[in-house]
């Protein structure tokens, strides 16, 4: 099959968040499976270049009044098309927040469509993403379908519903199958009116991460690579790592982690209460977010100076996005904290779990459908074949924060045995892209039907 996504973010050159690792990560798995994936990008003078191999131009066509030079090159062994319209549209210095990123995306989903069309490809399979791809959905119904790119059929996944939910409601209607990124999420989300009528050809597919680039035995962000037969040891030198790049204590204290965008969804207020439980508790907090909205930003900004003059060998706040440093806190942190108000999927967790740090999240989303409470989930892990993997809470207050922060924190200092085992357990489960990669191809051939 020959599947080409049509996408406006890409890890690691173009990536804000999880939509940027799906793409890259599940296309490594279908073309590992054999398949042919193309990636079309916009061509940001903000992309990490220095990631791209083989990158060269390769042509120029003419869509909507204005010249657009495809360049190709190689990203993670995938063979990614890059559009430069040169209006200068994505020459804003950023991926998104352009007052006019509707107008932006909107001519990329159009140009793509140009692009496959003008280049004579035949995909079996579109697959466009969110509202900021969504347009190519109805595009190709209305128009690309009947000239040439026949063949194709349309897959929309949604990531996120709460951005642009009439585009996405319009993607849902013209689209042949379309996917969001769990099971539980599917379902939270069945009564939008965007979704409601469309039940019949809308199915969750869990996401998954991609094992070789999140690898604790191949990082060269941490200082010794490790597997589930050394974590302890591996865990423990980037633990001291990232405490002495932080200048925090270098102690063996608990030590929570918290890596995420710091927007509403990610449950702000449980965040902030977090950090001070675990700080009663005498243990130490590292949080790395970044804030889109400003007044957020100088919100934590205040914590983290208020943090750092009572809590300075115990506490950091890093407010800005930096990949390596993720790295290090996956693997330095004993745990990771996702307390999202709600949550599609979530990969922070998986990867948590990756580098065997023991997730503590709310029970929402994908959050629900991939942690399984240590003291409440027995059951529901046997179900699907896994023992449970970490703490959970209900309920959108303090308390329920509390309870599933007090129980990880308690674990890890009463029973270290334990709670090693259950470091070393985590990272043996299999949260890549094995199983979920087969349902999405057999979604995918269904659409062909
Ligand atoms: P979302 O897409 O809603 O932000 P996900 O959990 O799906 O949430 O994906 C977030 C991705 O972005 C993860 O790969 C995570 O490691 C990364 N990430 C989030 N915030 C930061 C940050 N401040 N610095 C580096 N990486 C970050
Ligand atoms: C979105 C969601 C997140 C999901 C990611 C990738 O940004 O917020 O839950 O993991 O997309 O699908």
């Amino acid at each position: 099959m020959h599947i080409v996504h049509i996408s406006v973010e890409m890890a690691p050159i173009a990536k804000v968040g999880g939509l940027g690792d799906v793409v890259t990560s599940l296309s490594r798995a279908i073309q590992d499976l054999n398949h042919t994936v193309d990636i079309i990008l916009p061509k940001y003078d903000c992309l990490n270049l220095s990631n791209v191999k083989d990158f060269e131009f390769r042509k120029s066509y003419s869509w909507g009044g204005t010249e657009i030079k495809v360049w190709f090159g190689k990203v993670e062994g995938l063979s990614v098309y890059f559009l430069e319209p040169q209006n200068g549209l994505f020459s804003t210095g950023c991926i998104y927040g352009g007052k006019n990123d509707g107008e932006r995306f909107g001519f990329f989903s159009h140009s793509a469509l140009e692009f496959l069309l003008q280049s004579g490809f035949h995909p079996d399979i579109i697959h466009c993403h969110d509202w900021s791809s969504a347009p190519v959905a109805w595009l190709f119904k209305d128009h690309y379908v009947h000239y040439g790119l026949s063949k194709a059929r349309v897959v929309f996944t949604i990531h996120n519903l709460e951005f642009g939910a009439p585009l996405i409601g319009k993607a849902m209607t013209y689209s042949d199958k379309a996917t969001t990124v769990s099971h539980t999420y599917s379902k939270e989300v069945s009564g939008n009116p965007a979704i409601a009528s469309h039940l019949y050809k809308f199915h969750g597919i869990l996401n998954g991460i991609d094992p070789d680039m999140w690898d604790p035995y191949n990082d060269k962000f941490i200082p010794v690579l490790y597997t589930s037969e050394n974590v302890v040891e591996g865990k423990r030198a980037a633990k001291q790592a990232l405490q002495q790049r932080l200048g925090i204590k270098t102690a063996d204290l608990p030590l929570l982690g918290i890596i995420t965008r710091l927007t509403h969804q990610k449950g702000i207020h449980l965040i902030k209460h977090a950090i001070g439980r675990t700080l009663d508790r005498n243990g130490q907090v590292v949080l790395l977010g970044s804030a889109p909205d400003p007044r957020i930003q100088n919100d934590f900004v205040n914590l983290a100076n208020q943090l750092h003059s009572s809590y300075g060998d115990r506490a950091r706040l890093c407010l800005t996005y930096d990949e390596p440093l993720s790295h290090l806190i996956y693997a330095g942190a004993d745990f990771i904290l996702v307390p999202s108000i709600f949550e599609p999927c979530g990969l922070t967790q998986l990867t948590a779990m990756r580098y065997g740090s023991i997730p503590v999240v709310r029970k929402t989303g994908g959050l629900y459908d991939t942690v399984f409470d240590v003291d409440n989930d027995k059951e529901r892990a046997e179900a699907q074949g896994l023992e449970p993997n970490g703490f959970s809470f209900d309920g959108a207050d303090a308390g329920g924060v509390d309870y599933a922060l007090n129980r990880a924190i308690s674990a890890s200092y009463d029973g270290r045995d334990w709670f090693n085992s259950l470091c070393k357990r985590v990272m043996e489960q299999d949260w890549s892209w094995n199983r979920p990669a087969l349902d999405y191809l057999q979604l995918c051939h269904s659409a062909r039907k």
